[in-house]
C-alpha cells in the first residue's frame, strides 16, 4: 500500500493531525477498489484532496478524472452536462454533445456539492450507480458506462434527506465509504504548519519577506474557530504578508484579521496607533477590489457556460457585450480573454480556465491598487491629499504606496 507520507507529499498535504491521517489513509485503501466514496467536511477543509487520491492510486489513473461542481451549474443544463444531450433535445441543442459520464468512461468523476443535484437529476444518478446505465437527454438508446463515483457535501446530509431535498437510496449508494475531514481548529499544530508553509509560499511567489507570528500571536491563532477552515487559514496569511510592513506580527495586528474573534482575550485595541488606524481603510479598499474580482469572476462563469450550451455565439456575446468589453479594457484578465473561445462541443473538464483565473488573482490584486492609485492621482492632478482622501487611505499611506510602485 502507498505510503502515507508520500501521498501527503505529492498531494501537498500539510499537517500531521491524526483525523487528517486517517481519511488520507481511508482514501489509500479505498482506491484500488470501485467503491463508491462521500467526503464530509466543512467548507474549506481540503475535501477535493480526496477524490485525486483515488483517482491517482486507481487502476483508473490513464484515464479521465473529471470534477464537477453541481452548486454551479444551472439546474436547467445539468442533466446534459452530466448525461449529454441529442441534437434537437433543446432548444439550442444544434448538436449532439457527450455528457461526462460518457467522457469519463474508465475513469473518476468527483460530483462536488452533491447534496445541490436536483431530484431528477438524483434519479438518473442513481441508475448509473446501480447498473452503468444512462440515457442521453432527448434520448431513448440506454448508454453503458464504467465510472467511479467520488462525490463531496459541506451540508448536512440527513438534513436534506429529512428535508426530502435528497434520495435516501442515492444517499446510501454514494456513501459506501464515508471519509470526513477534521475542521481546522481541531488540526491543532497543523494550523501553525499551514500558516508557516501559506506564508512562506507567497513570500517567494512576490519576493517580499516572509511574516512570521510572535508567541501570544501564535496562540491566537490556534485558539481562532476558523469558519472557513484551511481557504480561511491561507486568505489571512496572504493578507497579512500583503498588509502589514512589519514582518513579525503582534496579536494586535492579527486580531485584526480574524472576523468574530471570540477567544481573544487580550485588551480590545484603541486606536492610537497610525499604522493600525490607516490598515481599516485600505482593508476596505482591498475588500472592494476582491468584490469586484469576485464578481467579474462569476460573471465570466456564468458567460462561458452559456457560451457552452447556447449555440447562438453572437447573441449570448450580444447580451454579455458589457462584461466582455470590460474584460478587453482591463489588461488584468487580456491572458484569460480565450475564455470567450472555448469551443462549444469542448467536452474536457470545463473548469480549467477558472483555475487560471485565479491563479492570476494575487498579481491582478496589485496591479489593481497601482491602477486605482494612478487613476485617483491624475483626476487630482497629482496633489496626494485629495487622491488619498478619495482612495479612503491616510496621505502618509499613499505616499508609502507611491514609494513602493514608483510612481
Ligand atoms: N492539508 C492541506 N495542506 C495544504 N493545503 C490544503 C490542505 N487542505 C486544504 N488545502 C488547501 O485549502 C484550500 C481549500 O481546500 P478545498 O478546496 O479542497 O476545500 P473544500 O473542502 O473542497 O471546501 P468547499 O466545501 O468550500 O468546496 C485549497 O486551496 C487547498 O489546496
Ligand atoms: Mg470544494
Amino acid at each position: 500500500m502507498e505510503n502515507l507520507q508520500a501521498v501527503k507529499q505529492r498531494f501537498g498535504i500539510i499537517g500531521n493531525d491524526i483525523q487528517l491521517d486517517r481519511a488520507i489513509e481511508k482514501a489509500i485503501r479505498v482506491a484500488p477498489t470501485d467503491i463508491s466514496v462521500l467526503v464530509t467536511g466543512e467548507s474549506g477543509v481540503g475535501k477535493e484532496n480526496i477524490p485525486k487520491i483515488i483517482h491517482q492510486l486507481s487502476h483508473r489513473k490513464h484515464a479521465k478524472y473529471i470534477a464537477v461542481n453541481c452548486g454551479a451549474i444551472p439546474e436547467g443544463t445539468i442533466d446534459s452536462e452530466l448525461f449529454g444531450h441529442e441534437k434537437g433535445a433543446f432548444t439550442g441543442a444544434t448538436q449532439a454533445r457527450k455528457g461526462y459520464f460518457e467522457v469519463a468512461d474508465g475513469g473518476t468523476i468527483f460530483l462536488d456539492e452533491v447534496g445541490e443535484l436536483p431530484l431528477t437529476t438524483q434519479v438518473r444518478l442513481l441508475r448509473v450507480l446501480e447498473n452503468g446505465e444512462f440515457i442521453k437527454v432527448g434520448s431513448s438508446q440506454v448508454q453503458k458506462t464504467n465510472v467511479r463515483i467520488v462525490a463531496a457535501t459541506n451540508v448536512k446530509m440527513q438534513e436534506a434527506i429529512n428535508k426530502g431535498k435528497f434520495r435516501e437510496d442515492l444517499y446510501y449508494r454514494l456513501s459506501t465509504i464515508e471519509i470526513s475531514l477534521p475542521p481546522l481548529r481541531e488540526r491543532g499544530n497543523d494550523i501553525h504548519l499551514l500558516f508557516r508553509k501559506f506564508a512562506s509560499d507567497f513570500a517567494q511567489k512576490n519576493r517580499i519577506p516572509v511574516i512570521r507570528l510572535d508567541e501570544n500571536a501564535s496562540k491566537m491563532l490556534l485558539n481562532y474557530r476558523f469558519p472557513g477552515n484551511i481557504r480561511q487559514l491561507k486568505n489571512i496569511a496572504e493578507q497579512v504578508s500583503i498588509m502589514e510592513e512589519n514582518r513579525v506580527i503582534s496579536p494586535e495586528i492579527l486580531s485584526q484579521y480574524l472576523p468574530n474573534n471570540t477567544t481573544n482575550n487580550l485588551p480590545a485595541l484603541v486606536g492610537n496607533s497610525s499604522s493600525s488606524s490607516d490598515f481599516s481603510s485600505e482593508r476596505d479598499i482591498m475588500y472592494k477590489i476582491l468584490f469586484d474580482m469576485r464578481n467579474d469572476i462569476n460573471d465570466l462563469k456564468k458567460l462561458t457556460l452559456d457560451l457552452m450550451q447556447n449555440s447562438d455565439v453572437e447573441e449570448v456575446q450580444e447580451e454579455n457585450r458589457g462584461l466582455i468589453q470590460r474584460i478587453y479594457d482591463d489588461q488584468d484578465f487580456s491572458n484569460n480573454v480565450e475564455v470567450v473561445q472555448i469551443p462549444k462541443s469542448s467536452s474536457d473538464n470545463n473548469y480549467d480556465f477558472i483555475e487560471t483565473i485565479e491563479e492570476d488573482e494575487n498579481l491582478s490584486l496589485q496591479e489593481k491598487e497601482v491602477e486605482m492609485i494612478k487613476k485617483s492621482l491624475e483626476k487630482n492632478k497629482g496633489k496626494r491629499k485629495l487622491a488619498a482622501k478619495e482612495l479612503g487611505i491616510s496621505e502618509r499611506t499613499l505616499y508609502r504606496k507611491i514609494k513602493q510602485y514608483d510612481l
